[in-house]
């Protein structure tokens, strides 16, 4: 039997300071905040990255990730890092409460000829984001028409930018949430892959933007959804990304939502809630 002279290059586990150190850059990276029970992503997540480098295994990638502060590396830890869950009209109620009051409430309130502009900053694989067009086509056709539209969807991970970007789903994904008529009217299958229409994706601006760094490709907008993707941040990193949308990004009267689960009671108070029809949204309290 094979005795490994150091157990952690193996892809069973990483010793305590290395995963302390991958915590921290993990952090000051991207915001996430992993903790002691959070070792078992490194075990699932990293060995596709030693994999890629050709390293033996993710003992090897840390050592290769201390040893030389090699940007590429680190970024393609930290995507690997990510959490991506996501699916086609997650939770349903939210785009319903989007398209009965909220985007109405934008056409009536901007003046002719200002795009609705809404920016999904934590886009994951692009449901979110295709989601929100197929719902506009549907109930709104004028804008798309008049390209009155315009939605920024943007992520950390260039892995899940490039997905977006793509637009093609499996039939796992496809079936979680998207109604059959939507998937037959909005996709073409590809061998057992299901593509997005074209014109749906030239709806969708792209770009990988960190939320922790500047946001140069973020234009002012009407709607944000930050949705689940706050729950992995420390209270300090999710009160500056929300002092920064009101600031940077909301024009008046704009909207914010936030994952069905998430609240900013306790987080910042500079917010108004309001109630929809089956959940809320929030916008900039006018001061
Ligand atoms: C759980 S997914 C949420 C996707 C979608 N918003 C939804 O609700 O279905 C969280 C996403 O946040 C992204 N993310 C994590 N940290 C980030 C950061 N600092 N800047 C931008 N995106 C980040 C991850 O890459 C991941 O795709």
């Amino acid at each position: 039997m094979a005795i490994t002279a150091n157990p952690t290059d193996t892809d069973t586990g990483i010793g305590t300071q290395d995963f302390e150190f991958l915590r921290k850059l993990v952090r000051s990276e991207s915001g996430i905040e992993l903790d002691q029970n959070h070792q078992y992503l490194v075990d699932s997540r990293l060995p596709p990255v030693a994999r890629q480098y050709k390293l033996a295994g993710i003992g090897e990638v840390m050592r290769q990730l201390r040893r030389s502060r090699d940007k590429k590396l680190q970024v393609d830890v930290i995507d690997a890092m990510t959490t991506n869950e996501t699916s086609f009209f997650r939770d349903q109620h939210p785009f319903e409460d989007l398209t009965e009051h909220v985007i109405p409430k934008i056409i009536e309130a901007n003046p002719p000829g200002t795009p609705v502009t809404i920016w999904c900053a934590a886009a994951s694989s692009g449901q979110e984001p295709y989601t929100l067009a197929m719902m506009i086509n549907e109930s709104f056709p004028e804008l798309v028409r008049d390209r009155q539209i315009k939605i920024v969807a943007t992520d950390l991970s260039r892995t899940m930018i490039k997905r977006t970007e793509e637009g093609r789903y499996s039939q796992f994904e496809v079936n979680r949430g998207l109604p059959a008529s939507l998937l037959l009217d909005y996709f073409e299958q590809d061998g057992r892959e299901w593509v997005i229409r074209q014109d749906l994706r030239d709806m969708i601006e792209t770009s990988v933007v960190n939320l922790l760094e500047p946001w140069p490709t973020v234009p002012k907008c009407d709607l944000v959804l930050l949705r689940n993707v706050m729950i992995y941040f420390s209270p300090d990193t999710k009160r500056e990304i929300l002092r920064r949308i009101r600031a940077e990004v909301l024009r008046p009267g704009g909207y914010l939502m936030l994952g069905s689960s998430e609240t900013l009671i306790g987080i910042d108070d500079n917010y108004e809630k309001h109630k929809m029809d089956k959940g809320s949204i929030y916008r900039p309290e006018a001061r």
